[in-house]
Order: structure tokens, then sequence, then C-alpha cells
């Protein structure tokens, strides 16, 4: 499973997207360490803030799956389903990614199959905010370890 294979499962996975209030269609495929690969897509709603990206869908999929470690994700996305352009995280997704994901997780944006650029995660989250921070009693809580959470 190489780029090239991410990011046309990412377009496939844009076919899906549901975006009648910006038009702007949005794809992501994530490869998890267990070599599986869950397809995202955005899923907007009538009270726009309920709106749901393409990065973020994949990933609680693949938690809703018992995934627990990951290796990559591949986003792509443009309006009206045209890929003009790389199509870079938001914040939220980002914060999210990282509740999730190691620092060298890997994040590929392309155009096209030649044209994919690639990121770490704490590239495009520095310094982030993370459960690190909380302490070592929020580190113990059960549902936080590897093995349960
Ligand atoms: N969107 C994503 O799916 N991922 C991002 O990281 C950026 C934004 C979606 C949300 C919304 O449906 C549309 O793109 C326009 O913001």
């Amino acid at each position: 499973m190489d780029k090239k294979d991410l990011f046309n499962i990412a377009k496939d996975a844009m076919k899906n997207s549901y975006a009648p209030y910006s038009n702007y269609n949005v794809g992501a495929s994530l490869l998890c360490k267990s070599g599986n690969v869950y397809k995202g897509c955005n899923i907007e709603n009538a009270s726009y803030s309920l709106t749901n990206c393409a990065e973020r869908t994949a990933l609680f999929t693949a938690l809703a799956n018992g995934e627990k470690e990951f290796e990559a994700i591949c986003i792509i996305g443009g309006k009206d389903g045209v890929i003009a352009d790389y199509a870079m995280p938001c914040g939220a997704c980002r914060q999210v990614l990282a509740e999730f994901c190691d620092a060298d997780f890997k994040v590929y944006v392309g155009i096209n199959e030649d044209d994919i650029k690639e990121f770490k995660l704490c590239e495009l989250i520095p310094y982030s905010f993370n459960k690190s921070k909380l302490g070592d009693w929020y580190e113990n809580l059960r549902y936080n370890r590897k093995e349960t959470r």
C-alpha cells in the first residue's frame, strides 16, 4: 500500500462526499498499522457546524472498528469534486489526529497520483496540546491505556 494507492482510495471515498452547502468535496483514506484502510468523506449538515470532515470520518470509522494504531492518511478534495489544489487538513482535524496518531504519522495531500506532498503530523501541528500535558493521572485512566483505548 503506497501513497498512490492511498490517493486512489481517497478519490473513491470522495464519491460519497455529502457537501450540498459548500460544494467542496473531500475524500480521505487512512492506513492503519494493521494494514487495513478506512475511507472517509465530508458529511455536511443544514446546521452547518455539525459538518464532519473527511479525515475525521475516516479516523472515527477506523476507531469504531477497533483500530488503535495508524500509519498514514491521504486527503484530497476540491470545489465540485475537481482537485485543483492540495486539500490541507483543517485545524480541528489536525488536533483530532494528534489525539490518536504519533508525531511521525504521515499526511499525504495530492492533486494526482504523481503530485502528492508528504508531511509528518508534527509538522502540521507543532507544539500541540495533547494528553501528555494532562499529567500521569490521566495517562493511568483505564480508558486511556493503549490496550483498552
Ligand atoms: N473539509 C474537510 O472535509 N476536511 C478538511 O480538513 C477541511 C474541510 C470539508 C468540510 C466542509 O464540508 C467542506 O470541506 C468545506 O469546508
